[in-house]
């Protein structure tokens, strides 16, 4: 069984992400997303939802699950049994700080990291950025799933006057 792991923060997931996810769902048997349990972070959405958007949106794609993880990413590789970790590579500005990480990876626990180029029409989206445009009332129709834009605008527009 050949399972990688694809790992995030996805608050929220994104077109980006999706297509890096459904790619590496043809490459490997199977592929786990681990959404990251940041203590220290607050997001926008829950873990919860999160991966709730996540699973919603994976759907179609019957070797893909959802988990979350806490602490280090490779501890959940080894509990999940994988041995590769799949990453998107938007820009050369993601490459230095994502080598680091592979590197770190290899010497922690022999993890091995795969780079994929991301899709160029994803290549300038971020969930941050997607956020702010939703915040300003822009469309986002396009950088993220209908699901994921529904629970955007609800959470991020302002509360309609009376
Ligand atoms: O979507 P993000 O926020 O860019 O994902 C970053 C993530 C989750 C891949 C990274 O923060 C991570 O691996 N965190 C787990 C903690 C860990 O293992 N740190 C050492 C990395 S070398």
């Amino acid at each position: 069984m050949r399972r990688a792991v694809c790992p995030g923060s996805f608050d929220p997931v994104t077109n980006g992400h999706l297509d890096i996810i459904g790619r590496a769902s043809r490459l490997f048997d199977e592929v786990v997303v681990g959404v990251l349990v940041n203590q220290s972070k607050r997001g926008l959405f829950t873990v919860e939802e999160r991966i709730d958007m996540l699973r919603e949106v994976t759907a179609s794609y019957d070797n893909v699950r959802v988990e979350s993880f806490q602490g280090l990413l490779v501890d959940f590789c080894r509990a999940q049994h994988a041995s590769v970790l799949v990453k998107g590579l938007r820009a050369v500005s993601d490459f230095d700080y994502e080598l680091q990480m592979a590197q770190m990876n290899m010497g922690l626990a022999g993890v091995e990291t795969l780079f994929m180029p991301t899709n160029p029409l994803y290549s300038f989206l971020s969930s941050s950025l997607v956020k702010d445009v939703a915040k300003w009332g822009g469309d986002v129709s396009a950088h993220v799933p209908d699901r994921v834009r529904c629970e955007l605008l609800a959470r991020l527009s302002p509360p309609a006057r009376p």
